[in-house]
Parts: C-alpha cells; structure tokens; sequence
C-alpha cells in the first residue's frame, strides 16, 4: 500500500475562526504516515480552487434542504476511512457492499448527494478526482455548514479508490457495545492514537446527526447492571423509554429516529459535550465515553472537549486530518472511478480488486 505522502511533509493549518468574536487561532499539526506522495494529489490551484468550490455549493445546499445530511455525510467519510482506509469502498453498489452490511444497512446517508459532486466536478473542473477525496472535501463542507465558529482542517487530494468493497472489514467500524478499551484500540488501528482526538471526533460526529431506536435498546433495556454503573440522568433515560419503547419490533425501532445530541442536534457545538456531562446522551458507547471510571487521559479529553470549545474545534479538526489519511490507496492499488457507485471497467465485465469479489444487484 502505498502511504499517503502529501501529508509527510505537510504541516496542515487547521483554522477554527468564531464569527461572534472574530477570534482567529491557528494550528499546526503533524503530519502522519511516510513516503511519497500520491501522484495526483499536487494538482493546480485553479483545479483545486474549482473542485472545492463546487462541493461547497452543493453541500451547502443540500445541508439547506435537509439540515441532517450535514451529518450523514460527516459519517460517511468516517465509515468509509474506517473499512480499508478512505478509498471510496463504501460508496460502491452491490449485493455485497458495504453499504448493505449490519450497522451501515438502512443507516448511512447521502449516496446521491456524492453522485451530484462528482457530476458536477466532472462537468465543470477539468480534473479527474476520485471519489474518496470528494467524500473528504463533503465532510469538510457539511462540518463548516452547520458550525457557527469556522472550524476547518486541510484536505489533500491523493487518495485512490478501491476497485471492490470490503464489507467483511466493516468490523473494524467501532460499535455501540464496545467498551472505551475497545474504542480506542480501533480507533488506533486506523492511526488515531491519541485520546483527545478519538474524543472529539466522537463528540464532534454525535453533535449534529439522529440514531435509530434500534441502537438504543439494549442500552435502555439490556444488562441494566453495567449500564446503571454508568452516569446517566434518570429523567432522560425515562425519555428515551417513552420514545423507544421496549414492545417494538426490530423493524419498529429501526423507524424511530432520536436525536444524538439532545441540545441542538442540527449544530456543530458544544452541545454533545454540555449533554454527556449530564448523563443525556442516546447511544450506549456515548455513555461508555463519559464513564468516570475511564482512565485519566480519557478523562481529561472529555474535559477538554466540554470546557474548551476551541480545544474541542481544533482538535477534532486535527483527528479528521488524521482519519482522512488513513491507509491511503497508491494508483496501483486503486482507481479514479467515473461512477462512485461502481468500479471503472464494470459493464466490460472488469472491476475485480484487491477486496471482494465486485457483483451488482
Ligand atoms: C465509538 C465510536 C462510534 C460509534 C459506536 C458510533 C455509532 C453511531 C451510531 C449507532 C449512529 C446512529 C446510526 C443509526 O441509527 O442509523 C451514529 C450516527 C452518527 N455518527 Fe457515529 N459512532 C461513532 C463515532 C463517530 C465518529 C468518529 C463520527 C465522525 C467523525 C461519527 C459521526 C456520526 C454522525 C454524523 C451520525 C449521524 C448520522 C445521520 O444522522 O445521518 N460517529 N453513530
């Protein structure tokens, strides 16, 4: 594989601008993994200038129509970075994608806005840009379209996109049952080793977006021992109840919706952080993040991230530079697609890769 080199050298700038204060801080982060740089990801100014301002045109719109798609195409980027590194792999259609397998089915978002970019880009730009460095570059633009403070993180074009996906590895996704052990282990997998970043990226993706009732019911109704020894606010826990009661069907309580930060599910802020402090937060690994018994590094995370809105902007912004580089496809491994949806070669009976073997439905 090779590493994504355009960040070797590279000391990103991560700026988080508060409007209301007109505050300006600037970061320098270091730059993860070694050797060179992916061949196209130097591309021009005026192609870049382009690329950039066309996914923020449509991102923004959408996120105007439907506020939540700045969310879902935030998890978007990290469910695709997560499984086999940020190659496009869960952008791909099929009986065996991704995008079908437990936790993604019925679940992940914002497919057709991802075809709307690469259309437009293609339409408009005269640069062939893969489709895992569009799902960076949306990310980016739905953070910045529903955070009042500017909060932005450098996004390097170079990433290639698989030829097949990886379903089986949708395993290395953390879930909802795994204990903060667990968490960080996965997260470290994916070269996100410190603490403070797997925090905010956590807080940072549950401040905005909704989880279906079907991945709270085992908090609320599952081994009530370890979820009692757990901080958790009474009053919220009989809301969650009400919304998601223990009668329903599976296919039931996956049609209810509930929202991942009480306060102000729709804004990138603090408001995650302000609910987990006082034990309201729906899902069972958000409560796992704010156990006291966590060890002090963790602690001193959550802290940070609830006392320090610009510690929390810019080290979440700092852990999306670093999930955005992970395990980074070279040209020989992977492809510019045409189609997001669908290897390049497809209809001529190609698209085999390196993952699964590519069936269409
Ligand atoms: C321990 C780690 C994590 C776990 C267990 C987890 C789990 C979940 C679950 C269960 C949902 C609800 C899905 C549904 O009901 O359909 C969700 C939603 C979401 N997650 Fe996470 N997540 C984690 C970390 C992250 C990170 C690191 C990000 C981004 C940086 C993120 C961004 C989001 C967003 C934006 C949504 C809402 C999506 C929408 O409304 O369409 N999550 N997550």
């Amino acid at each position: 594989m090779e590493p994504f080199g355009a960040w070797k050298q590279a000391q990103a700038m991560v700026r988080v601008t508060a409007l209301a204060s007109a505050v300006f801080v600037m970061l320098l982060v270091g730059a993860p993994g070694s050797g060179e740089r992916n061949d196209y990801s130097s591309v021009s100014e005026a192609h870049r200038g382009c690329v950039e301002d066309a996914v923020d045109s449509i991102v923004r719109d959408a996120v105007r129509t439907q506020k939540r798609m700045a969310a879902s195409l935030l998890r978007l980027h990290f469910h695709d970075c997560f499984v086999h590194g940020c190659d496009g792999s869960v952008l791909l259609d099929g009986n065996n994608s991704e995008k079908l397998a437990p936790g993604n089915n019925n679940s992940l978002r914002g497919f057709e806005v991802v075809d709307a970019l690469k259309e437009s880009i293609t339409s408009k730009c005269d640069i062939q840009i893969s489709c895992a460095d569009i799902l960076a570059l949306a990310a980016r633009s739905a953070v910045q379209s529903v955070s009042a403070s500017h909060v932005t993180w450098s996004v390097p074009f170079g990433r290639y996109d698989s030829k097949s996906p990886y379903s089986n590895l949708t395993k290395d996704l953390p879930g909802t049952e795994d204990t903060m052990d667990i968490i960080l282990k996965k997260f470290a997998a994916q070269g996100i080793s410190d603490p403070k970043q797997v925090i905010a990226l956590i807080g940072g993706g549950h401040t905005i977006g909704r989880t279906h009732c079907s991945f709270s019911r085992r908090r609320l109704y599952g081994n009530l021992t370890s979820i009692s020894a757990l901080y958790s606010d009474p009053q919220y826990v009989t809301y969650l109840r009400q919304e998601c009661p223990k009668l329903q069907t599976d296919e039931q309580a996956s049609a209810i919706e509930i929202d991942l930060d009480n306060t102000s599910r729709d804004s990138f802020d603090l408001g995650f952080f302000r609910s987990l402090r006082e034990g309201r937060v729906a899902i069972r690994s958000d409560m796992v993040i704010g156990d006291p018994a966590n060890s002090p590094d963790v602690r001193a995370a959550v802290t940070l991230c609830t006392d320090d809105a610009y510690a929390f902007y810019n080290t979440f912004a700092s852990g999306m530079e670093v999930m955005g580089s992970a395990h980074i496809l070279g040209r020989e491994e992977g492809e510019i697609r045409t189609n997001c949806r669908r290897p390049n070669g497809y209809s001529s009976g190609g698209g085999g890769g390196g993952g699964q073997h590519y069936a269409m439905p």
